[in-house]
């Protein structure tokens, strides 16, 4: 099957030195790519700006900056895709304006003004046709609820609802403890696992839903 996977944050500047971005470092989204590609899979992998290696397989690396540029990238490679696996934690908002040259502290506004960015998901899944969509709800609480109006509201096959607020769990951490969310009616907590091993759950769950190994 051909994976496409996308990783690790959005940034949204303000001017060549300053941005809106978060805490994503990567590791779940390059975990699912080194998974997909160690089952025999074709992998793309978008990946915002990140400090990590990518894993070996025969992956193809595509570098972002943007959520606009994330989108572009996934919607290149889309066509040549059987299942996307979206973790990437992209910037819901970014800068209305963005200076060219870096802007002076005296001259700066202590109010950035904000627009909405485009939600991935939902604009890929306008062309998803047969294609397998997995995204990622990052919650602070009990990720279930917003997991599940997330499966619907993106059009997905299955939602990894992910409480972000424990220390074990989410954000620059090697573990994470998720619940997985099929529109078919799976319902899997799973316990405290390495994000290789979730990455691995992950994977074998598409390739049962899509019935067929590499
Ligand atoms: O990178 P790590 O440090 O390993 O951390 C992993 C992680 C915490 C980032 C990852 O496990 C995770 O939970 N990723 C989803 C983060 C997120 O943005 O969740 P959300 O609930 O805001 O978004 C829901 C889904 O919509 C996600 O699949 C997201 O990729 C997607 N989305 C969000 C915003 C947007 N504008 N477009 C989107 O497509």
């Amino acid at each position: 099957m051909r994976f496409l996977v996308s990783a690790g944050p959005t940034r949204e500047h303000i001017d060549p030195v300053r941005f809106l971005s978060n805490r994503s470092t990567g590791r779940m989204g390059f975990a699912v790519a080194a998974a997909a590609a160690a089952a025999g899979h074709t992998v793309t992998l978008v990946t915002g700006p990140v400090a990590l290696e990518t894993p070996p397989g025969g992956i193809r690396r595509v570098d972002v900056i943007s959520a606009r540029d994330m989108l572009a990238a996934l919607q290149e490679h889309l066509p040549e895709t059987d299942v996307l696996v979206m973790t990437a934690a992209v910037a819901d908002w970014r800068p209305r304006h963005t200076a060219g040259a870096k802007l002076k502290k005296a001259a700066m506004n202590p109010v950035i003004e904000l627009e909405p960015n485009p939600d991935i998901l939902a604009t890929l899944a306008q062309a998803k046709a047969g294609r397998t969509f997995v995204g990622f709800a990052a919650e602070t609480g009990d990720p279930l609820p917003e997991a599940r109006r997330k499966l619907i509201a993106k059009g997905l096959d299955l939602i990894v609802a992910n409480d972000v607020s424990r220390s074990d769990s989410g954000f620059a951490v090697d573990t994470n403890r998720v619940t997985l969310i099929g529109a078919d009616g799976t319902f899997a907590p799973l316990p405290l696992l390495t994000k290789h091993e979730v990455a691995c759950e992950i994977v074998k769950w598409c390739e049962t839903r899509r019935g067929t190994q590499t």
